[in-house]
């Protein structure tokens, strides 16, 4: 059946607009639509399209995947050579002045006080591609080569959704564009991170990402490499009047749809050049794409004429580098690093190398999986990478260069600060020590939790105080906190003798607890607060919970083995048991709650509370705790399910409700009787 005039005509009208909007999403970054009125669009044409299969054609959006695979690419002959540029090894402001100098003399404008005008644009690190527009639509696609003949490679360029399939406005009969195909960071990551989900081979870098992807004869490989597209210059063109500079090609290339970078300039002089280096090198980490230098053209096109070429590189532009991101560097000891949370992390200790910018002697390998997947080993070859301010990377091992005898890495069973034991918990890439006060680099950390808001609620006891106790060694445990006096405090940083007294007082205070916030502020591993509130409910008594056995513990409703091992462990190390002997001879108390739930009768089973208003003796969270160990279920609000409101001093609208509703209604009193009952 032949399509129908509306259907052809919807086509067309289909094509422009997802064309618009893939110029919208991929050129501007600037979408127009949701994706799913776009995927609307884009099904309601590949049907029609289906329908009729005349309605085909090369310039159409459903065509960026659909060619089969090659057996192998077809030479292309470049009409005009596909040249490189000479590259400035001066890293500095040398580098833009020797070439401004060498211009200036070549176009002979000696002494002259006139400068020399540059396009400045960056130096795109992917693969050099011309791409070839006959009467606006894409018809060839080839990469360099030598630069005289290069390879077809259409069906992977138009998988690139930023490379318009068709012009806009009135393209000229024939334009040759040519740039440079590249890898964003993100699409870069993003495949690796799916490629490893698949235990499939991962990009060493975004560079060999985009080479390797236009490299591919299937182009539904070369698809899923989510590569990207920047024009930055010209082959050959007919039927179109050249605009006379260099910026100004770039700006009809913009106008036609095509993706021209942002960050480009017109630079007067070498001083031009140098402040357009500088600007670019302080932006180059946030770039959403590798860099690795930027590039000076003459401006003038008749100018570039004149300047000409010496073998094979034009003389008027020249890439001007940035000190390189990535070397090579041989792996002198692998060591590991206690976080303040405990995380043990490998670190590699290298041969100093200078990269991005700096002398890099250390670089984090981040877990234990990492090194695996690296197998990174000592005397090893490695290249580091080092971006911006980013933490220097090992990127992986150059295996020619591996040094005979070497032997994998394995990840210490004790940690190297305090000796406990190491282990990686269920869910997390990390090991971690198990020492948690105990070991130096944690002992901040474990005070802090220790005197939390939800542990024993120390007020006062901030991070600040806390490093400045554990810096002077005035505080090893957390049973060392009740010795600190006034007088001590005082003479610290930041501390008055009221702060200090205060602290004094929110330490007396903090020793009436409850036994589940004192279970949670011990930072037993994989004890968070709902757990130390189960175990607090199970067994009523800390001398129940450290008698019962792991296999006890396993049988405990939400908890599980990984929790039961790490309750276990706590309980059985020596300075464990020490600890909690001296914060009970400190004071640290709670009420007991044996003969209840250690039998598991449990005399509020079943009954619902709501507590409003302030309570006198105990806070909201403490009663609430009570409560629920003894079976009480504890709600927010009050309904005709409720059996008692607790209702303390200004209690407002739930005791209004629980009054109307017939809701039994207890003030503190009664609640301290019903939980002594
Ligand atoms: S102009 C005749 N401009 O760097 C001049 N090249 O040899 C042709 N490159 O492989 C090149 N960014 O692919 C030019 N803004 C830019 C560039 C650029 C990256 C690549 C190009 C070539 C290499 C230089």
């Amino acid at each position: 059946m032949t399509a129908s005039r509306a259907a052809v005509d919807r086509a067309a009208e289909l094509r422009a607009q997802i064309d618009r909007h893939d110029y919208r999403y991929y050129v501007l970054d600037d979408p127009a639509i949701p994706d799913a009125e776009y995927d609307r669009l884009f099904r309601e044409l590949q049907a029609l399209e289906t329908e009729y299969p005349e309605l085909q054609m090369p310039g159409s959006p459903t065509q960026r995947v659909g060619g089969k695979a090659l057996d192998a690419f077809v030479p292309v002959r470049h009409r005009v050579a596909m040249l490189s540029i000479r590259t400035e090894t001066d890293t500095g402001p040398g580098g833009a002045r020797a070439f401004d100098a060498q211009i200036r003399r070549e176009l002979g404008f000696g002494d002259q006080a006139a400068s020399v005008e540059y396009a400045c644009e960056l130096k795109f690190d992917g693969l050099a591609i011309s791409l070839r527009y006959e009467n606006g639509v894409l018809a060839q696609a080839a990469t360099r080569g030598d630069g005289e003949t290069g390879e077809e490679v259409t069906q992977n360029i138009r998988t690139i959704k930023s490379v318009p399939l068709r012009l806009q406005g009135v393209p000229p009969a024939v334009l040759e564009v040519r740039g440079e195909v590249y890898m964003s960071r993100l699409d870069f990551e993003r495949y690796n991170a799916r490629q490893r989900a698949a235990q499939l081979p991962t990009l060493v870098n975004p560079r060999n990402g985009a080479a390797g992807g236009i490299r591919q004869l299937d182009p539904t490989v070369a698809a899923k490499r989510l590569l990207s597209f920047f024009a930055y210059g010209l082959g050959e063109t007919q039927g179109w009047e050249t605009p006379v500079t260099h910026a100004g090609v770039l700006d009809a290339l913009a106008v036609f749809g095509l993706p021209v970078n942002q960050e480009r300039t017109v630079a007067q002089g070498a001083d031009g050049l140098i402040a357009f280096h500088r600007a670019i090198a302080a932006k180059r980490a946030a770039l959403p794409f590798d860099i690795d230098g930027v590039v000076y053209k003459v401006n003038r096109l008749d100018w570039q004429r004149e300047l000409g070429f010496r073998t094979r590189q034009p003389r008027w532009a020249v890439a001007h580098k940035f000190p390189a991101q990535e070397e090579l560097t041989v792996v002198e000891a692998i060591e590991v690093q206690v976080g303040r949370t405990g995380a043990v992390t490998p670190v590699a200790r290298l041969k100093p190398v200078f990269v991005g910018g700096v002398t890099v002697t250390n670089a984090t390998l981040h877990n234990a999986d990492e090194v695996a997947r690296k197998d990174v080993r000592v005397g090893d070859t490695i290249r580091v990478r080092r971006a911006g301010d980013v933490i220097p990377e090992v990127i992986g091992v150059v295996l020619e260069r591996r040094p005979a005898a070497t032997s994998p890495f394995v990840m210490p069973e004790n940690c190297p600060v305090c000796g406990s034991r190491v282990a990686r918990l269920v869910g997390e890439a990390v090991a971690r020590c198990m020492g948690g006060w105990y070991c130096r680099a944690q002992r901040k950390e474990a005070i802090r939790h220790f005197a939390s808001r939800r542990a024993l609620d120390i007020e006062g006891l901030g991070d600040q105080l806390v490093a400045q106790l554990v810096e002077h060694d005035l505080v090893r445990n957390p049973a060392d906190l009740f010795s600190l006096d006034a007088a001590v405090l005082a003479d610290l940083e930041r501390m008055g003798s009221r702060s200090a007294t205060k602290v004094v007082e929110a330490l007396k205070r903090g020793k009436q607890t409850t036994l589940a916030r004192f279970l949670y502020a011990l930072g037993i591993r994989e004890v968070g607060e709902a757990t130390a509130l189960a175990l607090a409910k199970h067994f009523g008594s800390l001398e129940a919970l450290i008698a019962a056995d792991e296999e006890r513990l396993r049988h405990i409703p939400d908890i599980g083995p990984v929790v039961a091992a790490a309750v276990r462990a706590f309980f059985q190390e020596p300075h464990n048991q020490d600890l909690i002997a001296r914060l009970r001879a400190a004071g640290v108390q709670w009420p007991e709650m044996v003969g209840k739930s250690l039998t598991g009768e449990q005399s509020l089973a079943g009954k619902a509370f709501v507590l409003t208003g302030t309570l006198e003796s105990l806070s909201r969270d403490e009663a609430t705790e009570r409560l629920r160990a003894l079976g009480a279920k504890v709600a927010g609000s009050v309904s005709k399910k409720t059996d008692y409101l607790v209702a303390g001093r200004d209690a407002g609208s739930k005791l209004d409700k629980a009054l109307e509703l017939g809701v039994a209604v207890l003030d503190e009193g009664g609640l301290l009787a019903l939980l002594a009952s």
